[in-house]
């Protein structure tokens, strides 16, 4: 959304180690952990937010493991990839259709894992186009939307446990849902994802066409939160979801300050440049009131905030 003001403290590890020691060392400060990654989904308020962030655009590597007898278990690669090794990582070229498997540590990206996929004619991630973010944060929160999820090529993590351990999680322990990885407190530090084989142009044309449906109807090149609200219980909205409410509401183009609803999908806010946080919590407060005194429908937020102090209250300390 690119709003929103500083961290009190952040941290920037480079290493697993380093990921746990940082979230360990927080917590048994007292203070709030909050891990950012590419912040995709996420509304900072103006000011200081208080405690620790966590933020893992340096934890980006991402390759294929050995393919010989389907990929070593994770737990085997756990103690080298601690230290940032790569662990594993066959130095001559593997056939495309070997292995299948890549190992992403949280901070790569959606965007290089559905371009790599595609060029290696894999398939399962092709619905993941479009949907900005980091795999960390694509694992704890199931990113995806119609066309398909992150759990769907998931096939085992590896996490920062509550005692600070890094410890491997099976996807049979794992109960992911609907937008919702259920790792409670646990944060992802990497994730071992399996594909299927299929043919590069097959996956590719998939791909894009995915794209070009999303470009249609969702403002996917500008700064935004992706989709504000929840879509509603459809017996309380009769059916409509909230870029429906919104659109029928007569709010898509409102502009306060900066910040927008997007004329293309009423359930985005954009900044068009110079907004504040103010500015966008301002008019999601709008669009909440608005569509309840038409509807009678309290919509409810999808996009984190996270919250800050007053501009001076609080100085940065990182
Ligand atoms: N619609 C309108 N006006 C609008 C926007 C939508 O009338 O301004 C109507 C559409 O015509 C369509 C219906 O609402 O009939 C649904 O719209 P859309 O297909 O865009 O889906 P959505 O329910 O609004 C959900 C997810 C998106 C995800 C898309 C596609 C939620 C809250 N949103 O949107 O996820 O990309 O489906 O799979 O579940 C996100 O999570 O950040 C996100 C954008």
């Amino acid at each position: 959304m690119r709003v929103g003001g500083a961290a009190e403290w952040l941290l920037e590890p480079k290493t697993l180690d380093e990921l746990a020691k940082a979230v360990q060392a927080a917590r048994e400060s007292g203070m709030v952990v909050r891990v950012l990654g590419k912040g995709a989904n996420l509304i900072v308020e103006d000011g200081v937010v208080p405690g620790v962030v966590v933020a893992t655009d340096r934890l980006n590597l991402m390759w294929r493991p050995d393919s010989s007898e389907g990929g070593q278990a994770l737990e085997s690669l756990l103690d080298a990839l601690r230290l940032g090794q790569r662990p594993d990582a066959r130095l001559a070229p593997q056939g495309r259709e070997e292995g299948l498997r890549l190992l992403a540590l949280c901070g790569a990206t959606h965007q290089r894992l559905v371009s790599t996929v595609m060029e290696l004619g894999w398939s399962g991630l092709e619905g993941l186009v479009g949907v900005p973010g980091h795999v960390g944060g694509g694992v704890a929160m199931n990113a995806g939307g119609k066309w398909g999820e992150m759990w769907s090529v998931v096939e085992s993590i590896i996490v920062v446990d509550d005692d600070g351990e890094l410890r491997v999680l099976r996807r049979e322990q794992c109960e992911p849902s609907y937008r919702n990885g259920n790792l409670g407190t646990k944060v992802v530090a990497a994730a071992l994802l399996k594909f299927r084989p299929d043919e590069v142009h097959a996956v590719k044309q998939r791909t894009r066409e995915f794209l070009k449906e999303k470009n249609a109807v969702q403002p996917v090149a500008e700064w935004s939160a992706g989709c504000v609200f929840k879509n509603p219980d459809p017996a309380v909205s009769c059916g409509r979801t909230t870029g429906r409410l919104v659109d029928e509401a007569g709010l898509k183009g409102r502009m306060l300050g900066g910040a927008q609803v997007s004329p293309k999908h009423g359930n985005f806010i954009v900044n068009t440049g110079a907004a504040t946080a103010s500015d966008v919590l301002e008019l999601v407060r709008i669009v909440q009131e608005s569509v309840f005194e038409r509807f009678g429908v309290q919509l409810e937020m999808e996009a984190k905030v996270w919250r800050a102090e007053v501009d001076g209250a609080r100085a940065p300390r990182g």
